[in-house]
């Protein structure tokens, strides 16, 4: 705020609790009130400073307040440097389903400090790391290479590593967003261990109720998909055996679960079943074929993905 007073901005700061329950339309609704109180106008631009919360909600914002003000996001989490930041997606919340009340709105600029990583939870930089180890296998073998070498000064936050890392992560995501924006074809390459991994991550909300401590967070619901997703190719011979222990070995490196004691499988088939990226009744897998490459199918049995969730248990 000071620098931007320095340059003869006049600014406004709204503050949102933290946390995912701040994403929805009732917190949207508080900031229109408060950015019609300081006359923001369409030459007024939205600020989102911090994770990927913010930027989703701050964008949201920007998108619908007077059909759409710039926005500029400055991400503060790992997870939002090379993942929530980068690809113009925003939205909030709906009771029924995250994400669901949305709009493609690309943001101005992204400006990611790795230095504002400093201070982020050891959780929290393990989140961001599983979308990483993601975008390395989708997309890059020489960033997965990279990381095997650098997992110690990576997680000790060394700034050279983190800068490469972050700004290797930005290029493969702005990469992908830019052939398919709109999520018609490549971009849904980007749903690697989402398949599975949201299935996982609602059920362990379900079942931990309010409490969400106990709750399987996001990177590592992410983590345990790409383990079940890289069985499943393993089992049709896509992928060779010693690609999934690499992927396997990595994740563990960074601290991310690749076992998981007794997934209810039933219910976690019925909500794979039922992931919004099911369309008209055939539902997409990334699986992969090599680390830095996957293949989108669209056949994959509920008799494959009981077998991987049953792996995910022996692993
Ligand atoms: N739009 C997209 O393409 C996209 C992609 C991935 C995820 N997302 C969304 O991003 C959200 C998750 O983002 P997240 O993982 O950044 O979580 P988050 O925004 O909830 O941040 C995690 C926690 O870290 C705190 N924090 C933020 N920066 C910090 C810092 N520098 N130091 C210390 N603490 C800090 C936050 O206050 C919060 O408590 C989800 O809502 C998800 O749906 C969006
Ligand atoms: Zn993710």
């Amino acid at each position: 705020m000071e620098s931007l007073r320095q340059a003869g901005l006049q600014t406004v700061s709204i503050v949102m609790p933290p946390g995912e329950t701040s994403k929805t339309l009732a917190q949207a609704g508080a900031i229109y009130d408060r950015l019609l109180d300081a006359r923001m106008d369409r030459g007024s631009v939205v600020i989102a400073l911090g994770g990927g919360v913010i930027s989703d909600l701050a964008g949201f914002v920007a998108a619908t307040y007077m059909r759409g003000i710039p926005w500029v996001a400055v991400p503060t989490t790992l997870l939002s440097q090379v993942d929530a930041s980068v690809g113009g997606k925003t939205a909030v919340d709906h009771p029924l389903c995250k994400n669901l009340i949305g709009a493609f709105h690309q943001p101005s600029a992204v400006l990611a400090d790795i230095e504002t990583l400093r201070t982020l939870p050891d959780e929290e930089l393990r989140t961001g790391l599983a979308e990483v180890v993601k975008h390395a296998m989708i997309r890059d073998a020489n960033l997965f290479a990279a990381l095997e070498a650098q997992a110690d000064r990576l997680l000790a936050r060394d700034s050279k590593v983190l800068e490469d890392i972050v700004t290797r992560n930005v290029e493969i995501k702005a990469e992908v967003v830019m052939a398919d924006e709109r999520e018609s074809g490549l971009r849904r390459i980007l749903n690697y261990g989402h398949t599975v991994g949201h299935a996982l991550e609602s059920l362990s909300l379900k079942t931990a109720g309010l409490s969400t401590a106990a709750a399987l967070a996001h990177g590592r619901a992410v983590a345990l998909g790409m383990m079940a997703e890289a069985q499943i190719a393993q089992r049709r011979g896509l992928v060779g055996q010693a690609i999934v222990e690499r992927q396997k070995n990595l994740l563990q490196r960074f601290g991310l679960p690749v076992r998981l004691k007794a997934p209810d499988v039933k219910a976690c088939l019925a909500l794979v079943r039922h992931d919004k990226k099911a369309e008209a009744g055939r539902l997409r897998f990334v699986l992969p074929e090599s680390i830095g490459s996957v293949r989108i199918v669209d056949d994959v049995t509920d008799e494959e993905i009981r077998e991987a969730l049953l792996a995910l248990a022996s692993g």
